[in-house]
């Protein structure tokens, strides 16, 4: 009996509990009616006489630590947390990294600031459009094979809303909002349906540009896009424009860059061209003017959009577009020094 009640000393002087339930549980097992110390009680009777003096006062002396115990154990928790478990709260915390700016907003911000040095400012539009801001009013004849140049997401059930395909959506809706002089640039999310591959995806982003004003001439266009891109992609940047086509463009061109890359003399990156294109612009095509009540006898303009997931690839050497949507902290932390 005294070995048993020696061996319960020892047990409950180790007991240990996380929660307030935990506290109840060992109440339950050690103090309870039908608890291992009164257990004990009930056993008394069977201790020989002459013992029972010895063993009584022992089975007390018990009985106390119990209750002492878990009044301890219990204490610990009457603020809501235990009181001491060996933690040391003067210790300081662990750093946490704060976290990075996505390299396309590092690639936006840059095209921002730097439109932003000639006196352009920042507008945007909705990601939700109608079939007038995106197509019609930027000259999309009804039905004219232009409007599949770019695969557009439409609502089954109303074919009038749509995913804007292209920024020139926000050319629209900032002239028709505002008489000339207008200089603006629009950064934004556009969608196009198609398959998603290493070179291409369903959502990514633009920047427009927008310039409008009396005796805007092409000259300025060329000049206007000559220091952005050698404020993008270094001084000796060179740039190119090729005839092209846009239904809101008369007339269009690509503009190409030497390639940052090899400096222009042929690599794999420009196919061993020395060029990069990146970006379509022109003058505003006068019936744009119109669409948005500006008059086009007394104003021209010229527009401008460029793809910033293709800059990006082109000024971090990033082979895979998919790279920018799925979020992997091994390929977003090689920007921490970007800002
Ligand atoms: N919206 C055109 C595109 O998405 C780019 C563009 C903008 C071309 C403005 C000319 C002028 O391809």
């Amino acid at each position: 009996m005294l070995d048993k009640i020696k061996q319960l000393q020892e047990e409950l002087s180790n007991i240990k509990a996380s929660t307030v339930e935990e506290v109840d549980e060992l109440r339950i097992k050690y103090i309870s009616k039908k608890g291992l110390v009164s257990q004990l009680f009930s056993e008394f009777k069977n201790v020989p006489n002459e013992q029972k003096k010895e063993v009584g006062q022992a089975i007390n002396v018990l009985k106390n630590f119990a209750q002492d115990k878990i009044n301890e154990l219990r204490d610990r928790f009457n603020n809501g947390t235990p009181k001491d478990d060996g933690l040391d709260l003067t210790r300081p915390g662990e750093s946490m990294k704060p976290g990075t700016r996505h390299p396309l907003s590092v690639v936006r911000n840059e095209i921002i600031d730097i439109f932003g040095r000639l006196g352009f400012t920042v507008a945007e539009g909705p990601e939700i459009e109608d079939d007038w801001h995106v197509f019609s009013a930027l000259n999309f004849p009804p039905e004219h094979p232009a409007r599949d140049m770019q695969d557009t997401f439409f609502i089954e059930k109303d074919p009038d809303v749509l995913l804007r395909t292209h920024t020139s959506s926000v050319q629209i809706r900032v002239m028709e909002r505002t008489q000339p002089p207008i200089r603006s640039i629009f950064p934004g999310r556009v969608f196009r349906n198609e398959a998603i591959s290493a070179r291409s995806h369903c959502i990514f982003h633009q920047v427009e540009g927008l310039y409008v004003d009396e005796n805007v001439s092409f000259a300025d266009l060329k000049q206007t896009l000559l220091y952005f891109a050698k404020e993008l992609f270094g001084e000796k940047t060179k740039i190119r424009l090729r005839p092209s086509y846009f239904p809101f463009t008369e007339p269009s061109a690509e503009m190409d860059v030497s390639c940052s890359i090899c400096g222009g003399k042929g690599c794999n990156v420009c196919k061993y061209t020395g060029w990069l294109e990146i970006l379509g612009c022109g003058m505003v095509d006068p019936n744009v003017l119109e669409s948005c009540n500006i008059d086009s006898r007394k104003y021209t303009g010229f527009a401008f959009g460029m793809g910033i997931e293709r800059i990006t690839m082109l000024k971090y050497g990033i082979k895979d577009i998919r790279h920018f949507f799925e979020n992997d902290v091994r390929f977003l932390k090689q920007f921490e020094s970007a800002i």
